[in-house]
């Protein structure tokens, strides 16, 4: 296929760990195209930390600022951008109803379990809800009906990230 791919926001989902924030800034300086990560937008409007909006507000509080933070984004006038969601935005029923009207592309990073362990392990963000290994395991598990409901899914385990973006490029280029 020749020409620059299609204009559509895209929009990486999965699990803690499955890479999104990484590889959406690198596909987006290979794209040319705006990165947004929807947790950075809420740290930085609420000037906090998600940890501490976890810690001082609750769990229920940081998804109204979530699905408010999605809300805004979609409203900007560019269309061309690539955003990176947290782990559980997309299990919000009403998350996926705006990307769904708003026409972005999902795409589901996926990993197997252990290695989204490991690599939560091994990354310095704090992640409240990475704290208790069960309980980690036990959303990894109820998340994955919501999860199926992204357009594309593409497996991230052994792959280098230049592989992967070259596969959300083809995903982009045919989903048009
Ligand atoms: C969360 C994932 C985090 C962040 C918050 C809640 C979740 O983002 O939004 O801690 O519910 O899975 P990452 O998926 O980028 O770690």
């Amino acid at each position: 296929m020749t020409g620059p791919p299609p204009k559509r926001r895209i929009c990486l989902i999965g699990f803690m760990g499955a890479g999104k924030t990484t590889v959406g800034k690198v596909l987006a300086r290979h794209l040319k195209r705006q990165f947004f990560d929807l947790d950075e937008l809420i740290e930085r409007q609420e000037q906090r930390s998600i940890a501490a909006i976890f810690e001082l507000s609750g769990e229920r509080v940081f998804r109204a600022m979530e699905s408010a933070a999605l809300t805004k984004l979609l409203e900007r006038s560019e269309d061309d951008y690539i955003v990176a969601l947290g782990g559980g935005a997309f299990v919000q029923p009403q998350n996926r109803r705006m990307l769904e009207q708003a026409g972005a592309v999902t795409i589901l990073l996926s990993a197997p379990l252990e290695e989204l362990e490991r690599r939560c392990k091994t990354q310095g963000t704090p992640r409240p809800l990475a704290r208790n290994q069960a309980a980690f395991e036990h959303l990894f598990a109820a998340r994955q009906e919501a999860y199926a409901l992204a357009q594309f899914r593409v497996e991230t385990l052994g792959r280098e990230i230049s592989d992967i973006v070259h596969e959300i490029e083809r995903i982009i280029k045919v989903s048009n």
